[in-house]
């Protein structure tokens, strides 16, 4: 369809330009990239259309007229021949639409889908990757290593790896990192419940049979407890804090150990849900370097010692004067020196900027934060950075599970590693009640992948800014908008291709000018529009743009296979042509899959 666009949209502005001297109009020519293409609601009046209403005050006549001129102009330029490679051009009210050719447009889209195979999808009408030559740093996840992962990292992981895939496939150069908040107050809190109750027992996840990060997030929920009864704890955290940041050897020793242990069990969940990073920055790496800028804006004046001795900025362009006495200033190195968590951002954004000139750097972090992103960006634009205008905080809702639902085993969060467990525990159960065991080769494997459709595609199809509930049993569910129905649609269409070359019949792209049947056209010109709908997904950093395409795709195949049967059909070259429409889907469903994280399956 990609180059009909442009042929129909250059026709259209030469007759356009041709009307404008007909009528002496005198005003500038129409540039045929500058020409609108609109998808008309009804398909009988054609495939696509091009308003009138732009050109209306320039050629000084009503939009119905103009197209019914234009319709006009096109058929004296050109023979019923030549137009007849593109379509019919029609006046349709204010529009002129076309009728596209269906046998030619369709071979067409096949063709270059059965050329291209897992590429494509990147090159836009013009052969072009639309992103070409943009680099974008992507952070994502930025877990604090006092915990393990929940149910937010894995919308925002989701969220992270997802963007990151469709920029790529829209052919931008993508740099993913990931913040390791390994430094503050938080991990000084597991780190003294860890002195308190298990270091004399030389406990370790281990030896409890634990993954790490699960053990030092216990720990953190031993210090909630225990601070409540014992209020001078938080003190005790906040010197610990202090000794951190002096270097003393035997709370290092423990920070260490404790954040190996937190970070090799997240990275075990990375592993499982697919997510990977070219690169991870430590806050215990980068704070001194924002702890020195800060430094030296004091010295410019940029912030300034409060009386307490804590050095602050003050932010009231940006947020207004508050309620609060000083809810316009921001501190940014506590009373003690220690850093605060703005610190350590502000020496990552430079650090990152020095490691990989970006044109575009994202931060995927909750709305929670949309206040802490714009404290952010406005310090480094004061501190004189150029490039601060390039900052973007992609920010997310929360997501939560329905109420009265699955609790973490620290009491307070939902736990990623458990919920994903028991999505693939109802998962497995399932395939078992339905028999299906005896037929996969490995069942756990199968519903391990269909529990990370149902979760990401679950989480992926909201768009982000939007909060949202997670409900398990319907991520889960076979038939609707889910995953698992993706899976199910892709993995039926594999079983139709095999059972067709079991029946002798083989795929032919020459064939192809035969699917002109309305269920056949649909779906070809919904998979003629992959390519478009990656540019509009990246365009927007929404993965949502791109699995409501994949819903319509599945839910376009189905009307086609029951309507359009393979083996059945009436010629041997109706069902090749049929089945190499079917090779097509499968090929574009898989490459849109991948781009929301939602794994293939063969069979299931
Ligand atoms: N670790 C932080 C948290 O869990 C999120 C970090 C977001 N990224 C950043 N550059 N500040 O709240």
């Amino acid at each position: 369809m990609s180059d009909v666009k442009s042929e129909y949209r250059r026709i259209v502005a030469e007759a356009l330009n041709k009307f404008i001297n007909e009528k002496n109009a005198g005003c500038a020519p129409v540039n045929a990239d500058t020409v609108a293409v609109q998808t008309p609601p009804n398909p009988e009046m054609g495939d696509l259309g091009i308003p009138m209403f732009v050109y209306a005050k320039t050629l000084r006549a009503a939009p119905v007229q103009i197209a019914s001129e234009i319709v006009r102009i096109i058929n004296e330029t050109y023979s019923k021949e030549e137009l007849s490679r593109t379509g019919e051009f029609l006046a349709v009210g204010p529009y002129v639409n076309l009728k596209l050719n269906k046998a030619d447009a369709g071979s067409a889209i096949l063709e270059r889908i059965a050329q291209q195979k897992d590429s494509y999808g990147s090159l836009d009408e013009d052969g072009k990757k639309p992103l070409e030559g943009r680099r974008v740093m992507i952070e994502f996840s930025s877990p604090n290593t006092n915990k393990p992962l929940h149910l937010g990292h894995l919308r925002n992981d989701a969220l992270g790896e997802s963007v990151s895939r469709i920029l790529k496939k829209a052919g931008a150069d993508i740099y993913k990192v990931d913040l390791i908040n390994n430094r503050g107050v938080h991990i000084c809190k597991s780190m003294l419940a860890y002195k308190l109750f298990h270091e004399v027992n030389g406990d370790t996840p281990e030896k409890l049979g634990m993954k790490g990060d699960h053990f030092v997030g216990q720990c953190y929920v031993e210090f909630d407890k225990y601070s409540k009864e014992h209020p001078e704890a938080g003190k005790q955290a906040e010197e610990m804090l202090v000794k951190w940041e002096e270097g003393d050897s035997e709370i290092r020793a423990l920070w260490q150990k404790m954040n190996d242990w937190t970070l090799n069990g997240v990275k075990e969940t990375y592993a499982r849900t697919g997510v990977t990073f070219d690169k991870f920055y430590l806050e215990s790496e980068t704070y001194l370097k924002g702890k020195d800028e800060i430094l030296k804006g004091l010295e410019k004046g940029v912030f300034f010692k409060a009386n307490d001795g804590s050095v602050r900025i003050d932010v009231t362009d940006v947020v207004g004067k508050g309620k609060d006495e000083d809810a316009h200033e921001k501190v940014l190195l506590r009373k003690d020196g220690t850093s605060v968590y703005i610190t350590q951002d502000i020496g990552t954004a430079i650090s990152r900027h020095d490691d990989w000139q970006f044109n575009q750097m994202v931060y995927v972090v909750a709305s929670e934060q949309n206040y802490h992103f714009k404290i952010l960006f406005h310090i480094l634009k004061k501190l004189g950075f150029d490039w601060t205008d390039k900052l973007f905080h992609l920010s997310y809702g929360l997501v939560n599970l329905p109420s009265g639902r699955m609790k973490s085993r620290e009491g307070t969060v939902v736990d990623a590693d458990d919920l994903i467990d028991s999505l693939h525990e109802a998962a497995l159960a399932e395939i078992k009640e339905k028999g299906r065991d005896a037929e996969l080769s490995d069942a756990d494997d199968v519903a391990e992948k269909v529990a990370l459709a149902a979760l990401h595609y679950y989480l992926l199809q909201v768009n982000p800014v939007k909060d949202m509930l997670f409900n398990p049993e319907e991520s889960l569910s076979f038939n609707g908008n889910t995953g698992p129905y993706l899976q199910y649609v892709g993995a039926r269409i594999n079983s139709i291709l095999a059972k067709a070359k079991e029946s002798g019949i083989t795929s032919d792209g020459s064939n192809a000018p035969l699917l002109t049947q309305a269920e056949e056209w649909e779906l070809i010109k919904a998979l003629g529009e992959f390519p478009a709908t990656v540019a509009k997904a990246a365009e927007n950093l929404d993965p949502s743009i791109m699995t409501a395409y994949l819903y319509d795709v599945s839910k376009l195949f189905s009307k086609f296979y029951q309507q359009c049967p393979i083996v059945s059909a009436e010629t041997k070259e109706l069902a090749s042509a049929r089945l190499y429409l079917a090779e097509c889907t499968l090929t574009v469903m898989k490459n849109a899959m991948n781009l929301v994280l939602v794994p293939f399956l063969e069979k299931m």
